[in-house]
C-alpha cells in the first residue's frame, strides 16, 4: 500500500463526505431505529457509507470492506487489505445535536493497523495517521500524550456501562479525577489522542475502534479488552483506551474484586 497516495484520496473523499453532511443538515432527516430505541441510522449513515465504499471500490477493487451500514463485503478474515468504515460515529449526537460526530475509517494490512482517519465533522478537523507517519491533526503532528496515571485524568465511559456499573466502572471512576460522556467512540479517541482524557471504557463494535485503534497506539495509548487481552478485530468487546499507567492502574483495580 502506498501510504502517502492512499492518504491523499481518502482526505478528499472525508473532506466531500464532510460538507455532504453540512449541506444535507438543510433537508429533513429519515431516522430509523436498530436494535433498540437508541441504536439509530439516518439516511445519511447510509449515503455516506455508500459514498465511501463506492470511492474505496473505484480507488482499489482488490481490497476488503467492512462497513456498519451493510454495504461493505461479508468479512470472515482480516487477510489482505481490510478497510473498516462507521460512517457516522454518534448517530444519537448527529441527529440530536448535530454536533459530537464523527467519520472514521480504519486501514488494515493481514489484521495490522496501516492508517487510521477521525474526522471530527463540525469543528472540520481530520485526525489521520499510522504507525508508518505520525498522527496529525490536520496538518498539525500530534505529540505522544502524558503518560498520565488514573487518579490524575478524566476517563471517558459509556453511558449505559456507567449507570449499570458493569466492569466495576462506577469504582474506576472514583478513583479517577472524574468521568466524561461523550456518546461518541471517534469523539473520545480524539480527547485522548489529545491528552485530555487519560482513557474510555465502552462497549464496542469493530467499526466503533478500528480507526482510533490505529491512532491511538502510534501515540502510545492501549487499546485492549477490559481484561487485557488483544482485542480481535471482527468482535465486539468491552474496550478499555488508556495511556500505559491508567490501564496499570484500572487492571490492578479490576483484579482486585
Ligand atoms: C456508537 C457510539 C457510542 C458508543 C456505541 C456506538 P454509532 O456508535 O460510538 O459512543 O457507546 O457503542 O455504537 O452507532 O453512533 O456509530
Ligand atoms: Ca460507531
Ligand atoms: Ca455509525
Amino acid at each position: 500500500m502506498n501510504i502517502d497516495e492512499v492518504n491523499h484520496q481518502v482526505k478528499g473523499w472525508l473532506k466531500e463526505a464532510r460538507e455532504n453532511i453540512i449541506h444535507a443538515f438543510g433537508n429533513p432527516l429519515s431516522v430509523e431505529t436498530k436494535s433498540s430505541r437508541v441504536d439509530l441510522v439516518t439516511n445519511m449513515d447510509k449515503q455516506t457509507e455508500k459514498f465511501l465504499v463506492n470511492k474505496i471500490r473505484e480507488f482499489d477493487p482488490n481490497v476488503k470492506i467492512l462497513g456498519e451500514e451493510g454495504f461493505g463485503d461479508d468479512i470472515t478474515n482480516l487477510d489482505g487489505t481490510v478497510w473498516i468504515v462507521d460512517p457516522i460515529d454518534g448517530t444519537m449526537n448527529f441527529v440530536k445535536q448535530k454536533d459530537h460526530f464523527a467519520i472514521m475509517i480504519g486501514i488494515y494490512e493481514n489484521g495490522i493497523g496501516k492508517l487510521g482517519f477521525i474526522m471530527d465533522v463540525m469543528n472540520d478537523v481530520l485526525y489521520s495517521g499510522g504507525p508508518d507517519n505520525g498522527v496529525f491533526a490536520n496538518e498539525n503532528k500530534l505529540e505522544k500524550p502524558e503518560n498520565t496515571s488514573l487518579k490524575d485524568g478524566l476517563l471517558g465511559c459509556s453511558s449505559p456501562m456507567l449507570m449499570m456499573d458493569y466492569n466495576h466502572l462506577q469504582t474506576i471512576v472514583k478513583h479517577s479525577s472524574g468521568a466524561r460522556v461523550y456518546g461518541s467512540a471517534g469523539i473520545e479517541f480524539i480527547h485522548i489522542l489529545r491528552g485530555q482524557e487519560i482513557g474510555y471504557i465502552s462497549h464496542l463494535k469493530p467499526w466503533d475502534f478500528a480507526a482510533g485503534k490505529i491512532l491511538a497506539e502510534a501515540l502510545g495509548i492501549t487499546v485492549k479488552t477490559i481484561d487485557g487481552s488483544e482485542l480481535d478485530m471482527l468482535q465486539s468487546a468491552n474496550v478499555l483506551i488508556a495511556t500505559e499507567n491508567a490501564q496499570e492502574d484500572i487492571l490492578k483495580l479490576l483484579n482486585s474484586f
